[in-house]
This record gives structure tokens, sequence and C-alpha cells, in this order.
């Protein structure tokens, strides 16, 4: 047996996933244990959390790899800081403690912190063969050309190269500072949201605004080659030197100091989205175009953050030029743990690899679970009233039958997911119909204010019916933006037409009923689709069916199972605070289902307060 545990850490999304004989065994993201968000510590809930899942001891594993090199990222920060030196030592100094004690040292570390035996060989890959790794090798291609995109790992911000069998080789790269990543965090950062997690909402955000200055990003802050390298003009960026992302002259070219995060969005903040949103997508596709010219691959393999950006994989889906893609789900540095353990196991062992027809990622459901057992007796601790179905289909018939009233449901079933969306094993489901589920999961559940709609899941062989797919296209992991069909699109009223374009409240424009599916239906007609099918899904799946039996649709709204600012649930106990600290209405638990009117013990206003005090706004 060889089992390989892999590591992502000291950066952000720390993880660790396992791979036995070239299976994934586990992968899960330290946050959902230690509920921090995207928490960069050493991920020893993680570790531990995979060793269990696999029954093994720390002594038994055959190697550990860790996602980077972090010799090579150090001289990359001392290189950077001596290139602007001494303007960038405010940023050298904060960085310096952690590396001298923790990240420099990494064989001490790994021992010191979960007895690593002395002979376990110890592996570093290059942060963007961890990507290209978690791209390729799970994916369903035999061969296929692979592209990485992110802010930085050691000095890449983007890599390509081709997969074939068993090995993966990169042909090409871009390096620090000229970063997609960082272009697009910088201009996260500008519209005031959060560095390294805000930069989905800039994505919801760009629908919003017209790309009145993409012509002069082009001119001014970066020269781009037609093959889609670019480089970047420093003068208006301070990632190099300073604390913040961009600098005054880059206020100046957008008419305005960057944005503060509870500020009011104006119009020119959603321009500038659309601009930032538009010159990704020309980059990624000229870049895609390139890589296809030079490979000849008929499939391309997606990771690094930047590969999250949905909106963009939804542009290679309709315009090519590959017959086929596939995105790691947990793109960002999460995933670089996984990529590095496969890494091991078929570059650098040479294992043979036989993919077959789907990929080898199990639905990303790759976490914790929890047995009926478990959950039985947390339940009678609680003392919280509940019912245990024996039977699913009177389960799943319960739960479809609550949806259709228009009730939200907290659905908490099998292993949790790996990467940071739901997938079905941890989500917030509802009536994507309803005309006010967008609203009322926003404030009763979410407690914040979003501008974005919610996600749709669609049953896999009804996706074509509402959703602008190619046929046999899958879209399991929620990583493809499509247009939802003209035929469920419904006419705008003069005054709709006016609020859609007017009104400075952008909920009140994304609450403007556009499709048959308003809960879901962004400004522009899109969705974040996830395909769900009973191979990989399961009883989520089978529910999905049931609902459109009852219904007649084939879709659901999907959220994740949190509050504004918490990670996704991980635990039965996580699930019930949540539940109790929001207004859901039914939380279901493996084969438990409880219900908040029938619930005795209403949570005060006091303890709810409590419950969303502990996370910080995100
Ligand atoms: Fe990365």
């Amino acid at each position: 047996m060889t089992a390989i545990l892999g590591i992502s850490a000291f950066y952000h999304d720390s993880a660790a996933a396992l791979v036995v004989d070239g299976d994934i065994v586990a992968a899960a993201q330290e946050e959902r244990f230690t509920r921090k968000k995207h928490d960069p510590g050493f991920p020893a809930n993680s570790v531990a959390y995979c060793l269990k899942e696999a029954g093994l001891k720390a002594e038994e594993l055959s190697y550990v790899a860790f996602y980077d090199k972090p010799l090579t990222k150090f001289d990359r920060l001392l290189e950077t800081y001596l290139a602007y030196a001494p303007k960038g030592f405010n940023s050298f100094r904060l960085a310096m403690p952690l590396w001298l004690k923790d990240k420099l040292h990494m064989r001490r570390t790994l021992r010191q912190r979960f007895r690593m035996a002395r002979k376990t060989p110890l592996v570093f890959t290059d942060h963007h063969e961890s990507h290209a790794a978690s791209a390729f090798f799970p994916s369903p291609y035999d061969t296929s050309a692979i592209l990485t995109l992110d802010g930085v790992g050691e000095w890449s911000t983007a890599t390509y190269g081709t997969g074939e069998g068993n090995k993966l080789r990169l042909l090409g790269q871009l390096q620090f500072p000229h970063s997609l990543g960082l272009l697009y965090s910088a201009f996260t950062y500008y519209c005031g949201f959060k560095v390294n997690s805000g930069e989905y909402k800039l994505m919801g955000l760009a629908p919003y605004g017209t790309p009145v200055y993409y012509d002069l990003i082009l001119e001014r802050l970066i020269d781009l080659k037609s093959d889609g390298s670019f480089w970047m003009n420093m003068d208006y960026f301070n990632y190099c030197q300073g604390l913040t992302m961009t600098n005054d002259r880059f206020a100046k070219l957008f008419g305005g100091a960057a944005r503060h995060p509870e500020a009011v969005l104006e119009q020119r903040h959603m321009d500038v989205a659309a601009s930032i949103q538009k010159v990704t997508e020309e980059i990624m596709m000229r870049m895609a175009r390139e890589v296809q010219r030079e490979t000849k691959m008929k499939n391309l393999v997606l990771a690094g953050g930047v590969a999250l950006n949905c909106v963009a994989n939804g542009r290679f889906l309709q315009e090519g030029p590959f017959e086929n893609i596939w995105i790691q789900p947990a793109a960002g540095d999460a995933g670089g743990a996984l990529g590095a353990a496969l890494f091991v196991w078929y570059q650098l062992m040479g294992n043979p690899r036989q993919p077959g027809g789907q990929d080898s990622q199990k639905g990303s459901w790759l976490g914790p679970r929890f047995s009926n057992d478990y959950i039985a007796s947390f339940l009678g601790e609680m003392d919280a009233l509940h019912e245990r179905f024996t039977d699913e289909a009177d389960l799943l018939d319960c739960v479809a039958a609550t949806m259709a009233e228009g009730k939200i449901v907290g659905w908490f079933r099998g292993r949790m997911e790996f990467g940071p969306r739901a997938l079905g094993a941890r989500s917030i489901i509802g009536d994507a119909r309803n005309a006010t589920m967008q609203a009322t999961m926003n404030v009763k559940i979410k407690f914040r204010e979003s501008f974005r709609p919610f996600a749709p899941c669609v049953l896999q062989e009804r996706v074509q019916d509402y959703f602008a797919f190619r046929p046999g296209q899958e879209s399991p992991y929620m990583l493809l933006v499509a247009p939802v069909l003209e035929r469920h699109r419904t006419a705008l009223s003069e005054e709709d037409r006016k609020k859609m374009t007017e009104a400075a409240d952008l909920r009140q424009r994304v609450n403007v009923v556009r499709s048959t599916l308003p809960a879901i239906t962004h400004v522009d007609y899109s969705a974040r689709v996830q395909t769900v099918d009973e191979k990989r899904h399961g009883s989520f799946y089978r529910l999905m069916k049931r609902f459109e039996s009852l219904t007649g649709c084939p879709v659901i709204v999907n959220t994740s199972f949190n509050v504004r600012g918490e990670p996704i649930v991980c635990t039965p106990q996580d699930a019930y605070r949540c539940f109790l600290a929001t207004d859901m209405d039914m939380l279901v638990l493996e084969d438990f289902v409880l219900r908040k009117e029938r619930m005795s013990e209403k949570v005060t206003a006091r303890e709810r307060e409590k419950h969303l005090a502990q996370f910080e706004l995100d």
C-alpha cells in the first residue's frame, strides 16, 4: 500500500488530502474544522481527519507532499523586497516571523505538528505543478491541455502544458509580478471586497455594469499580447512594496479612492467590475486559443484561483476552442494539497493512470460524514424534537413537499464537499420558481443583503431544457455560468425595465422577475449551474427527481450551508447551531428531520447575535 498525504498551508486556504494507491480517499480544508474562514495555519485537523478516514497512523504514510517550494518562495519575497527597498520593508517585516519560524523548516514543522516519521520522504512540488496535477490527474481525460492561473506561487502566476496518461508537462509560464489573479484581486480590493475571497462578488457585480474602462485598462494597466501573455504596469499597483493592492495613481485613473467595504456601490464600481471581467475573459480566451494552437489538444483542464471565474469558464463552453473542459473544484490553494499527492503517485512514482468515463474526484464529496447513530445521540443530548425516517422515499417526499411550499431546508447528508462550493452535501435548498426566495434566503438565512442571485442545481438529463449547454456537457462542480434559455425568460413591464437599469439599490434590480426561475437568474440572464446526476449525487439527485415529479420543475436553489462570513458547516453540531440561529424551516441531518415550527425551544435574539458575532463579515 502506498499512502500519500498532500498538504497546503501557510498562505491561505490550508488543506490536506490523502491518496491511497491512486484513489482519492479524503480531502478537507482546515477552515471547516477551526471555523476560521480561509484559515492559513497548519492543517492539523484536516491531516487528522484524512488519516482517520483511511484508518492510518502518521507513521504509516509512504510520502508527505507539500504543495509548494518554501525556499523558492522565500527567494521571491526577498528579491521583490530588494527590488523595491526600502519601500517594501513593512510588508517584508510582517511576513518574516512566520517564515523564520515555520516555513523554512518544513520538515521540522511537519514532524512537530503530526508526528510524521523521521524516515518518511518529504516531497516539495512546485506550486503550479500542484495546481496542474490537481486539474489533470483527476480529470476524465487521457490527454489534455492544462492551464493554471492564480495570484502567485513561487514565481509563476500562470502556466500551461499538456497531460498525457500518467505524466504532465509544463511548457510555459508567466511570472510575478505579472499575474491575472493579482490583477483581478487588485480590482476586487479597489471595489471594496476582500482580496482572496471577494473575487466572486466582483464577478457577480459585473453584469450590472458596462465595460467602459476596458480600453483604459488595456492602454494603461497592462500590455496584452495576442497569445494572452501580458505585462502589468507596476506604477499603478502596490502589492510588491505595500500592504494594499492599488495606489493613488490607480484611484485617479478610475475616478476616486478605493471603495470602503460597507459603502454604497456606485455605477462607477459596477462599470469597473464589468471592465476587469471583460479584460479577464479576453486574456483567458487568448491564452486558451494559444494553448490549443500549440498543443493541438481537444480537451482543457483548469486549476488555480482564477479558474473559479465561472463566467470566463462559461465562455470556453460557448466559444471553444476546446471541445471539452474540466475544472478542479478545489481550484484555489486548498486543491494544491490534492495535486501534490497525485503528483507523487503519477508523475514521480510512474503509476499507470486509467481515466474512466467520469472524473475521479467523486463529486468532490471527500470530507467527513457522520453516522445516524452519531446524530441520534447528539440530538438526544440536545433534547431536540425530531423525526427519524427509515425509508429514503418517505424522507424525500417530506423534504420535496416542504420545498414546494416555499420553505427553506438545510440539507446535511453524506461527505462534506472539498472546494469552496456547497454541492448538495452541506447545502441550503429551496424552490427556484419562488419570486421572493432570493430576498428571503439572503435576509432570513444568510443575514446579508446580496445583489447576486443564488446558484441553481438542475437534473443533468434536463440541463438543456433550461440552460444553454452543449449536449452531454456536465457541470457537477458549479463552475460554469450559462444563459437561461430564451423560452424561460419573461417579458418585463416598462416599470420593471426602468427599475432594472435605474434602481440605486441593486437588490431591487435583482429581484425583478426576469424568468420562470427568478431566484437563480442574474440581471444578464446568466446562471451559475450545477448539474446533478445519480451516480455522483445519490439521494440528492433522487430528492430533485421527487421535487420534479411534484412540481414539474427540475431546478432548485442551492446555496452553501452557513451564514455570512461563516465557513460552510462541517459537523451536525455546526449545522444545528446554524439552523437555530437562522429562519431555516427544516433541517435534514442524514435520516433525521427537524422542523423549526415544532421546536419548543426557540433561539433568543441574543443567542442568535452571539452566533453571528463569531464570524467576521466577508
Ligand atoms: Fe495558487
